[in-house]
């Protein structure tokens, strides 16, 4: 079985059973500021899993990228990955427990014919929050699943949620590969190989807030999340997600980059770098632009891009073989998720950007992190030695803590988040001192310059693509800076046409409305901007005639047409991926 057919299997199977197919969304979710990346096919849905009414109704099915950190050490072995597709159905406060459990159980063994004996599931034990699941049990037995191939844990293991919101008990569905137990107390939550889960299924009928408090919510939902890539080692008996289709072609090119086979010593590493990489091309092929930073889900990628360059170096691999790996990625999936093929430069680009960046510091870096680490007094690593590391050779924290625990020393982490947070105090005292004279004075000049910066920002972006963003922004009475990410300089052409599309806005005299909705709304309505505000919170969204949609703080001018001609000065680098323009009104 292919991914293709599988993905397909899934989709049609519910889309006969009354759900309404939904495209998969961004790797970086809009609709919850708590996590940086999309862990679940939930996460685009939330609105409506707390009772916003879905277009689309009360039950829908789609495959959904995901990417989650949490188990990138397990990475490696048989089944752990940090990218993967979930394929989900929901019912949006329509049917539960026992129509979701009968649904799964009819795909698995009418439509994947895996044999009934082969599936074992757990429910929910029961405790102060919520009773056990008696519910989703009798739902099994009904369906002929004996009392010893249902299992009961607590919430650790049969329940599901995100920090706060929607939660509630859950029913996993593993598959059994038919080994003797490993001892009396095997079972599914036990990882000795015996039971693989492909599927959850998560009744969401509790909402949890901030003080861990758990309240019924206004209806019962379900949420399903299948692996793909676990359930395609299932279906054609493989040993590993690795051995899929989806991984031999990455795994062939590393053998060809390195001149190395995908055998001990190195599967380890193979799998590492072909997990790494994927997850890597999919967060550079995702529209938003994210590239490798310092911070958040650039932090992530950058991590992510840095542990792979390291076993792949490891295995002897020539310069640009993480981008040409890469490539086999763009090629596998393009027809599955275009934006991959959209993007295909900016993941080359930065791929090899990161390698050139890191590469050079990675064998000195090394050098240094092996004469600490042998030096480690107690086998424990000084803080200023890993914050230098980082610093000096762009060593992530983590990556750090892997080449210590190789060596059975530990990372003094806090000492290690103190120096960082003193570090960024600095930074940002430097980046305040340099900005002073900035919006805060809210003058009618600085003003007219803010509204100026939505309209270049529009404009660069009809110019140069969507992958441009605004990176930073500061005004002064005199004049707009304004960094955005982008990676090469502007051809002067391309800087004229952005100065007559804003002039063009200036002379339509456009009015500057100012709306305030929910950031749900903003989202929907198309508005650009920090997608951070609380759920439920109300921000400012201004529009400018078709230009421009932008969250923001405000203030502005009411009228285009005050802002007098709009002039680029200048045009230049800023950092990398980054550029700067300066502009004037007047
Ligand atoms: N949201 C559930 C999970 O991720 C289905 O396991």
């Amino acid at each position: 079985m292919t991914a293709n057919e599988l993905r397909q299997l899934f989709i049609n199977f519910f889309i006969e059973r009354g759900h309404k197919q939904i495209p998969s969304a961004s790797l970086m979710p809009e609709n919850d500021p708590s996590v940086l990346f999309t862990t679940a096919g939930m996460h685009p849905l939330l609105p409506y899993l707390l009772g916003e009414k879905h277009p689309l109704g009360r039950r829908l099915v789609d495959f959904q990228k995901c990417l989650r950190t949490g188990d990138i050490d397990e990475v490696g072995d048989a089944s752990h990955l940090t990218f993967f597709e979930m394929l989900g159905n929901w019912s949006l406060g329509d049917y539960f427990k026992k129509e979701s459990i009968a649904f799964s159980h009819e795909f698995l063994t009418q439509i994947l014919k895996i044999p009934q004996e082969r599936i074992t599931v757990t429910c929910f034990a029961g405790d102060q929050d919520a009773p056990r699941d008696n519910e989703a049990a009798d739902a099994w037995r009904a369906l002929g699943y004996p009392d010893e191939r249902i299992f009961f844990y607590p919430k650790k293991e049969n329940w599901w949620g995100l920090v706060t919101g929607p939660c509630g008990p859950d029913t996993e569905i593993f598959y059994d590969n038919g080994q003797p137990k490993c001892g009396p107390d095997c079972g599914p939550a036990c990882n000795c190989g015996k039971y693989l889960e492909i599927w959850n299924n998560v009744f969401m009928q509790y909402n949890k807030d901030k003080e861990g408090k758990y309240t019924p919510l206004s209806q019962q939902n379900v949420d399903t999340g299948m692996g793909l890539e676990r359930t395609l080692c299932v279906m054609n008996g493989v040993a590993s997600v690795f051995e899929t289709e989806l991984f031999q072609p990455i795994i062939k090119k590393i053998e060809e980059m390195t001149g190395t086979k995908y055998a001990q010593p190195n599967i380890k590493a193979y799998r590492i770098v072909a997990d790494h990489l994927r997850a890597s091309t999919f967060i550079l092929g995702d529209d938003k632009g994210i590239m490798p930073s310092n911070v958040d889900q650039g932090y992530i990628l950058r991590r992510l891009i840095r542990r792979a360059y390291r076993y792949l170096s490891g295995l002897g691999a020539p310069a640009k073989a993480m981008s040409a790996v890469a490539q086999v990625v763009v090629d596998n999936y393009r027809d599955v998720y275009p934006e991959l093929e959209r993007n295909r430069e900016f993941i080359i680009k930065n791929l090899n950007r990161e390698e050139e960046l890191f590469g050079r510091a990675l064998d000195a870096g090394m050098k240094i992190a092996t004469k600490y680490l042998d030096a480690a007094t107690d086998k424990k690593l000084a803080a200023a030695d890993a914050f230098r590391l980082y610093d000096t050779y762009g060593f992530p924290l983590e990556f750090t803590q892997e080449l210590a625990t190789e060596r059975g020393v530990k990372v003094d982490t806090d000492g290690f988040h103190r120096l960082y947070a003193e570090h960024q105090e600095k930074s940002r005292a430097g980046a305040e001192n340099k900005f002073k004279g900035g919006l805060a004075d809210n003058s009618e000049e600085t003003t007219k310059l803010h509204t100026a910066a939505h309209l270049l920002q529009a404009a660069l972006r009809r110019v140069l693509g969507d992958t441009v963003f605004q990176k930073g922004a500061n005004i002064t009475a005199e004049r707009l800076r304004f960094d955005f990410s982008f990676d090469r300089r502007m051809e002067p052409a391309e800087l004229a046409q952005v100065e007559q599309i804003v002039n063009e806005a200036i002379a339509a005299g456009l009015p500057v409305m100012c709306e305030e909705m929910t950031v749900a709304d903003a989202k929907a309505a198309g508005a650009m901007g920090v997608f951070e505000s609380k759920y439920g919170e109300l921000v400012k969204v201004y529009t400018i005639g078709d230009y421009s949609k932008e969250i923001c703080g405000g203030p502005h001018a009411a009228n285009t047409a005050d802002l007098g001609k709009f002039k680029i000065q200048k045009e230049e680098s800023s950092a990398a991926g980054v550029r700067r323009i300066k502009a004037t009104i007047g």
